[in-house]
């Protein structure tokens, strides 16, 4: 038998042989006696030495023929079964119980938020925003805080560096006279926002918070409209049944006072809680936003919504509302 019958005959034996190979185990058999060093592929290969030279061409191409299809068969085999076994190996237990995705929720002071603003809304009362960064004459001055007045420093205030009379806000209060001086009575608006404080942080303290502020202007609107006007508000927002007005004292409020409710604690305990402060809108603020005192009134009110947030659930340090741990944060 001459070489190039010879290397049809294993071509032939090559091709029924893989044919039947299922198993890995059987692949590497095939390997062992077709493609290894000693295997019969290289055998034939080894005898080209023997083929006279002008056979050597056809002999050779024979022999790529064969080579390259054994190779390519045996990788083709070896790709089924490392792709068959990884479905088999993977199981999937279809009667464990499923993994439950958690959902994200809006935070809990923007819960509060929303449902304090929903409240106003349903009394009629209109939401306005103004700016963060504002200017001592919005933050202060025309609210009746004269320059160099001790009660500048019941807000610490962050300064614009370089920006002569800027600063961060410290209260939402500024936009009530953004909006006196832009609005005609009745004006019947609730400003929510975020307000800074130059503060020491602590259990009670952020330096970053949020307030909404309120006010009411019209002829005729008296105390007792303030009165109703947060009695239903706490009625609706905490379920209270009593609220009580303590005298306090604010530059654009006079007279002022603060809000307590009553609150009786999970543990059964009876307490007063502040939730706000309020007042008689100040006749010099009024004049300020272009309004004659003699013709119309009003009444304003602010309160920090993170506060109210503590307050209803129990929370004992506010900074835990901005840790972002969701044990946390979930509870709400
Ligand atoms: N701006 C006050 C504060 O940050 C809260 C406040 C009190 C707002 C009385 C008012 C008000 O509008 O009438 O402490």
């Amino acid at each position: 038998m001459n070489l190039l019958e010879e290397i049809q005959q294993l071509l032939q034996r090559i091709k029924s042989e893989i044919e039947v190979v299922q198993s890995a185990d059987a692949l590497e058999q095939f390997r062992l006696v077709h493609l290894v060093k000693k295997g019969t592929v290289q055998e034939l290969v080894d005898k080209m030495r023997e083929v006279p030279k002008e056979q050597k061409p056809l002999v050779g191409k024979e022999l790529n023929v064969l080579k390259s299809f054994a190779e390519s068969a045996f990788a083709e085999k070896k790709e089924q079964f490392s792709s068959s076994s990884g479905t088999t190996t993977t199981t999937i237990d279809i009667t464990l119980p499923g993994k439950k995705p958690s959902k994200g929720s809006l935070h809990p002071v923007m819960k509060t938020m929303d449902h304090c603003i929903e409240i106003f809304k349903e009394m009629g009362f209109t939401v306005a925003q103004g700016p963060e960064v504002e200017s001592d004459y919005f933050n202060f001055e025309a609210l009746n805080f004269p320059a160099d007045h001790p009660a500048r420093d019941m807000q610490d205030t962050f300064f614009i560096k370089d920006k002569m009379g800027t600063l961060l806000r410290t209260h939402t209060t500024p936009v009530q006279i953004r909006i006196m001086q832009e609005q005609k009575p009745p004006i019947r608006s609730i400003m929510p926002g975020r307000v800074y404080r130059n503060e020491a942080l602590d259990a009670t303290h952020l330096a970053e918070f949020h307030q909404i502020d309120g006010i009411y202007i019209d002829k005729g609107v008296t105390f007792a409209d303030l009165k109703g006007t947060m009695f239903a508000f706490a009625q609706r927002m905490f379920g209270a049944t009593e609220v009580r007005f303590r005298t306090s004292f604010f530059p654009f409020t006079e007279p002022s006072a603060e809000i307590d409710m009553k609150r009786i604690k999970k543990n059964g305990e009876v307490s007063w809680m502040e939730i706000c402060g309020c007042g008689m809108v100040h006749p010099n603020v009024l004049r300020n936003c272009g309004l004659d005192p003699e013709v119309y009134s009003g009444f304003a009110f602010g309160f920090g919504v993170e506060r109210i947030t503590m307050l209803t659930s129990e929370l004992p340090d506010i900074r835990a509302l901005y840790e972002n741990d969701v044990r946390v944060l979930e509870q709400f």
